[in-house]
């Protein structure tokens, strides 16, 4: 039996037989006060922030397979590969017609001049593609060839180059204008690194432009759709909000890489793509393969934030380019059309179908609206210059869209000069939401947990934008997903949600992470070309979101707050849907931690409480691809032993989740 399960079992041994621990000093219950309402829970509260880094969106969440579909890396050919059984140098050119075309410039001519020899480009993927046995896959193109005489074959070739998959193109329209081809064929094996060969059959010219393949078993079964599985993972979190598309990304190491979303909607051979700045960031995780198509764009976003039930939130460059990089600085008079963007994404996203922007959405397949109400103006930017931008935002956001709620930025830390200085001067502006970013150390959650126990109640509201335990086990440079890590950030959140009167939302970041594309450690879901998994992080958070309720009440110790006395940490919940009592409880020391716990002011409470436990004895267990589950919650039932008392042992360096229903009995 592996270690995990041995503990795993431990663990609900330890639960069960609670009352058995003789290890355990008993102390002080906690006290629940379940008609102490001390505030809302935001329906934001608990959400996911996605940016397209670590290979997130082009590579990842966008189910394209083939890269460098429309040749407009810097360059053209990278990820192709040609093979020919002949010399002919004008095989294969690139050609650009950036005149008659901004968005997408160029595209491949292939000429062959004899029906007997071979021509063919292959495509690698992003690492490979993941390739499923029988599973259909979809091909399509661009073509414009003058005459007929040239076709095109596919071949799907598994990691040794074995065909496992074949069709024949229809390039049949001879002519001037470009058409599209398509045809689904079925995988005969599976591939964790497939490749796609193109090859030419016959002789004559063609274009070819947007070559690109998808599974058939994307997120809804939507052509040219999302990876399922990743996205699944974000469906399970029921997450209140999304965050996108970033991140840096909104910034641009130089304003002309600057996100622009509506270069990210319509037509996929209408986005204008662009070098992705997690390229070229970090010299030793460099990516030079890595750009943005926007085949997940704007639109996508907000459709994804629909499927899943979580409220869009957009983050919008605010005239400003990363400050870590070129700092570079729109004048403030010419900031007219960074601030109409923001106004038209209003419209886009909420606008009559008759609007200039409402009815590109619906001729995008969405006349409904997506409800937005929240926009973050700026990422990460600080300083004078950030708030002198702002205030022009704000000030045109608010004149057209009053109860419109504008998300700020506090710069990059949680403290220093520059958040002092941000946030002394945002609340002075009476600011809707300071988003606040805390990537730090498990020692830095354990002691902040209460952070927000002091901050006003009343006015601005707080925004966890970002936030990441960086564990001390560094491992051939990459910090890890550990449970060290989860269970600090488990403590912490006990504070965020002690004080959701003060904190209206919350995100982990970053979301996605390609196991051999990544930039950035830790993330909360890693993936490779065919799996995903979620890191012991993940399963924090959906605990603290499938676990979220209506109201916070207070759980009380000697009548206070359980912040880190005993190396414990508390928090609790009604739902007042559900009829229930939600307490949360980190244990984050090593030795088990007995407690009443002690319930008030809820009648006829259930004899059963639902318990969930997420934990490892060893502080550094991570979740992999070969043991997803390593770190994953254990559920069970557990007794009260009294009419309002539950007698419990936290077992060592666990997170537990104890759910009571009122008015069963
Ligand atoms: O989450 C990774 C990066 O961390 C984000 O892009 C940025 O906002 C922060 O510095």
């Amino acid at each position: 039996m592996k270690r995990t399960k041995l503990y795993k079992k431990a663990l609900l041994a330890a639960c069960l037989t609670a009352t058995g621990y003789v290890q355990a000093q008993q102390s002080a219950p906690i006290v629940v006060k379940a008609s102490q309402i001390v505030s809302d829970v935001q329906p934001t509260m608990w959400g996911v922030f996605f940016e397209d880094i670590n290979l997130g969106a082009d590579g990842g969440l966008y189910a394209e397979l083939v890269k460098n579909r429309s040749f407009e890396f810097s360059r053209p050919l990278m990820g192709w590969k040609a093979e020919q059984d002949f010399f002919d140098e004008s095989a294969l050119q690139v050609l650009n017609r950036l005149e008659q075309n901004t968005a997408n410039p160029r595209y491949l001519r292939v000429t062959k001049n004899s029906n007997d020899t071979h021509l063919s480009v292959t495509n690698e993927g992003f690492r490979g593609m993941g390739i499923k046995k029988n599973l259909r896959y979809d091909f399509s193109v661009l073509y414009r060839k003058p005459a007929a005489g040239i076709s095109i074959t596919l071949e799907l070739l598994n990691t040794t180059g074995k065909v496992i998959g074949t069709a024949v193109v229809p390039v049949d329209v001879a002519g001037n204008n470009w058409q599209k081809a398509a045809v689904s064929f079925t995988a005969t094996d599976s591939a964790s690194k497939g490749s796609l060969r193109v090859a030419f059959k016959g002789n004559g010219s063609i274009d070819i432009d947007m070559v690109s393949l998808f599974p058939s078993d994307t997120w809804k079964g939507r052509p040219g759709g999302l990876r399922a599985d990743m996205v699944q993972k974000l469906a399970d979190m029921k997450p209140g909000f999304i965050r996108f598309p970033g991140g840096c990304i909104v910034e641009g190491f130089d304003l002309s890489q600057r996100y622009q979303w509506k270069k990210t909607i319509g037509p996929v051979e209408e986005r204008q793509l662009i070098i992705n700045r997690w390229n070229f960031e970090f010299p030793h995780r460099a990516a030079p393969d890595y750009f943005q198509s926007f085949g997940v764009g704007f639109f996508e976003y907000f459709q994804l934030a629909d499927d899943i039930g979580a409220s869009p939130l957009p983050i919008l460059n605010c005239g400003m380019a990363c400050q870590f990089n070129s700092a570079e600085l729109v004048p403030m008079d010419q900031l007219d059309p960074y601030i109409q963007d923001a106004l038209d994404l209003i419209e886009f996203a909420n606008g009559d179908v008759n609007s200039t922007w409402g009815k590109k959405r619906a001729e995008m397949g969405h006349p409904a609206p997506f409800h937005l109400k929240m926009m973050g103006v700026g990422n990460e930017n600080w300083g004078p210059q950030y708030l002198e931008r702002l205030a022009l935002f704000t000030k045109a956001i608010k004149a057209k869209y009053p109860d419109f709620i504008i998300v700020n930025s506090s710069g990059t830390d949680p403290d220093g000069q520059r958040f002092d200085y941000l946030n002394t001067n945002l609340r002075a502006a009476n600011a809707d939401v300071i988003d606040e970013h805390y990537y730090r150390s498990p020692s830095w959650f354990l002691s902040n947990a209460g952070r927000y126990d002091n901050y006003p109640r009343k006015g601005t509201k707080i925004f966890g934008g970002e936030y990441a335990g960086h564990s001390d086990r560094v491992v051939d440079g990459k910090r890890q997903n550990n449970w060290q890590a989860a269970l600090a950030e488990a403590a912490f959140m006990t504070g965020l949600e002690r004080n959701a009167a003060v904190v209206h939302m919350a995100s982990y970041a970053p979301l996605f992470a390609h196991s051999e594309g990544w930039q950035w450690t830790p993330d909360l879901i890693w993936v490779n070309n065919l799996q995903s998994y979620g890191t012991p992080s993940y399963y924090v958070q959906q605990l603290y979101s499938l676990n979220k309720g209506t109201s916070v009440v207070p759980a009380l110790v000697n009548g206070e707050a359980l912040k880190g006395q005993d190396s414990l940490y508390a928090s609790a919940v009604v739902d007042k849907n559900t009829k229930e009592i939600i307490l949360k409880i980190v244990n984050a020391s090593a030795t088990p931690q007995t407690k009443d716990i002690v319930v008030e002011g809820a009648a006829g409470l259930s004899k059963n409480a639902v318990l969930t436990v997420l934990g490892s004895q060893d502080l550094y267990t991570i979740n992999s691809f070969d043991n997803p589950a390593a770190v994953s919650p254990v559920t069970s039932q557990v007794t009260l032993s009294g009419k309002n008392k539950l007698h419990y042992t936290a077992a060592p360096y666990t997170f537990s989740v104890i759910k009571l229903s009122m008015g069963a009995r």
